[in-house]
């Protein structure tokens, strides 16, 4: 079986969700804590065993380039003053093999990941989107790519997600369960209408794709919202080989969506060594304050 050893980072979206700090400024720099989210997704891919990634960026985000690359005089000062820890933390953005393409018009998800052709070639690889950060045992890359080392075939992340959701999410009609949290798949739909949704588990941004996909990328038409999307060429290729879909049993933090972003940046604030305890201190004290005003 082929190893899994590349990845993509689509990240040429406009951040309309975060409007105006992203304006100028790439959404997937925005930090949570004190990291930037997609800081987070090349990390889990790292400790999955990827070895190559490649970032699909547009307009306003040579920032993300610029901080995973080195900073000569950010690190001269630190070492001038001998701030060790912190000169940890910046060299160690550095030390990841990256490369970059840019998408020039924002013509949908599945045009951004035909922009890896080339870099992907003729092997399996995975596709992290930067919104969804996700917290398990196991890295959910790892949990994908363990998967096609047994099967040989591509491997989408899902999880259930309330009815009311499943139309902001690309839907999986699961078919015959394979093991515990694995399915072989009906159909896919991208963003279903609430009463027309085969199911409600919905695919979440990590997905290990066979490199045949780019066949039907290529043949893709525009769908939902107009644009080229991944779910629609995914299903096309589950018509020629399976694809098969993984039930995520760990946490995802959807970090595209304001509120989800506010939610995970105190989830990790209370686990963050210099901030956890004055923040759950504050916690505690503006419960009780709402509390009474309730
Ligand atoms: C994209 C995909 C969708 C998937 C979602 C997961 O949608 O098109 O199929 O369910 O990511 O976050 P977007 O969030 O870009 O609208």
């Amino acid at each position: 079986m082929q190893k899994v050893r590349k990845a993509v980072i689509p990240a040429a979206g406009l951040g309309t969700r975060f409007l105006p700090a992203t304006k100028a400024m790439a959404k997937e720099m925005l930090p949570i804590v004190d990291k930037p989210t997609i800081q987070f997704i090349i990390e889990e891919a790292i400790d999955s065993g990827i070895e190559e990634i490649l970032i699909v960026t547009g307009r306003s985000k040579r920032s993300i380039e610029d901080h995973f690359d080195s900073n000569f005089e950010l690190e001269q000062n630190l070492e001038e003053k001998e701030k060790w820890s912190l000169l940890k933390l910046v060299e160690s953005t550095t030390k990841i093999k990256l490369h970059f393409i840019r998408q020039s018009y924002p013509k949908g998800l599945g045009d951004a990941v035909l922009h890896a052709k080339s870099f992907v070639g003729n092997e399996p690889f995975i596709v992290l989107l930067g919104d969804d950060m996700m917290k398990d045992e196991v890295p959910l890359t790892k949990q994908l790519m363990d998967r096609h080392d047994k099967t040989g075939l591509s491997v989408l992340a899902t999880m259930r997600v309330p009815d009311k959701d499943t139309s902001k999410y690309g839907i999986v009609d699961p078919a015959a369960k394979l093991e515990d949290g694995l399915y072989e798949v009906n159909q896919f739909v991208e963003k279903p209408k609430a009463e027309e949704a085969p199911s409600n588990l919905a695919i979440i941004g990590r997905y290990l794709l066979n490199p045949e996909i780019f066949e039907m990328l290529e043949k893709q038409a525009p769908g939902a919202r107009n644009e080229v999307q991944l779910t629609d060429a995914i299903e096309q290729l589950n018509k020629t080989q399976k694809v098969l879909a993984h039930e995520l049993k760990g946490t995802r933090y959807d970090v595209g969506d304001k509120f989800g972003f506010m939610t995970t940046s105190i989830e990790y604030g209370l686990e963050h060594p210099e901030v956890k305890d004055d923040l759950k201190n504050y916690l505690i004290q503006l419960s009780k304050e709402l509390r009474t005003q309730e």
